[in-house]
């Protein structure tokens, strides 16, 4: 298979609909390009998933650097992106601009992800124009989860509706080449796909948008705890993991192993 880039992912809407996953390190990044997936998602999840944090908050510059280098080293056909973290993006132009141009030059990205609405995006059409490819982030954006209190869905509402699809044409307008719905009305997720010419990314958003992504760990099963009520489990890796381990440990202990 060829590299994707973000020439690939726009013509696919329309056409059929994009595949994406979160990885957080090489071996999960290996896993998820041998599958042949379009792109690659360094999501801050990696905070709850793979650093046991509450929620992203705690995730920052340097945190996202270190996975976002592990994941490159993989060197993905897939198209790479990685996630801004909490506080980055509030920022003033330069310095968002210049924690985006880090995760191109030393984390290996391809692309940044930027949760925010309209105000936000028209921040980043400073990065957009330094030739940063950005994808918009709007619904549910976890970074956000102590002032919204918990997680919900989006668009409900009319009012919340419409800022939806506002926000949407902003980051269009701000020369982003994605969006991602997290969490929104599967209604409303189409009108947004219908409002915008660049393809739409959905998590928990329905089935009427360009793509899908899901956070790895679920789709494998890989978690302890509860999983999204969106989150399908294509596998059940831990339950196969802790028995391969739990084997382990019996013929360690009756001397099977080593033979
Ligand atoms: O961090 C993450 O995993 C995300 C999801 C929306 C894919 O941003
Ligand atoms: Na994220």
């Amino acid at each position: 298979s060829v590299k994707t880039t973000t020439q690939t992912l726009r013509k696919l809407k329309g056409q059929r609909p994009i595949v994406a996953v979160t990885a957080y390190d090489y071996i999960t990044a290996q896993l998820a390009d041998a599958a042949e997936v379009d792109f690659i998602l360094v999501g801050d999840s990696l905070g709850n998933t793979a650093l046991g944090y509450e929620t992203t908050v705690p995730v920052t510059v340097d945190t996202m650097l270190h996975h976002t280098q592990a994941v490159a080293r993989a060197k993905p056909k897939a198209f790479l992106m990685t996630d801004i973290p909490f506080a980055v993006a509030g920022h003033s132009c330069d310095y968002v601009l210049d924690v985006c141009t880090r995760m191109l030059q030393e984390g290996g990205a391809e692309a940044v992800k930027i949760e925010g609405g309209q105000r936000r995006a028209a921040t980043c059409a400073t990065v957009a124009r330094a030739g940063i490819p950005v994808m918009g982030h709007i619904g549910l954006k976890p970074q956000d989860v102590l002032q919204l209190g918990g997680y919900r869905k989006f668009g409900k509402a009319r009012t919340e509706r419409q800022i939806l699809i506002d926000e949407a044409k902003a980051w269009e307008d701000a020369g982003a080449f994605a969006l991602l719905l997290e969490m929104v009305e599967h209604s409303v997720a189409e009108e947004v796909t219908a409002a915008v010419s660049i393809p739409t990314i959905g998590i928990g958003a329905g089935p009427k948008v360009d793509g899908q992504i899901l956070v790895i760990s679920d789709l494998l099963g890989l978690n302890a705890g509860k999983y999204p009520g969106f989150a399908k489990r294509y596998a059940n890796l831990r339950e196969t993991a802790v028995a391969a381990l739990s084997d382990y440990r019996d013929e360690v202990r009756d001397g099977k192993f080593p033979e």
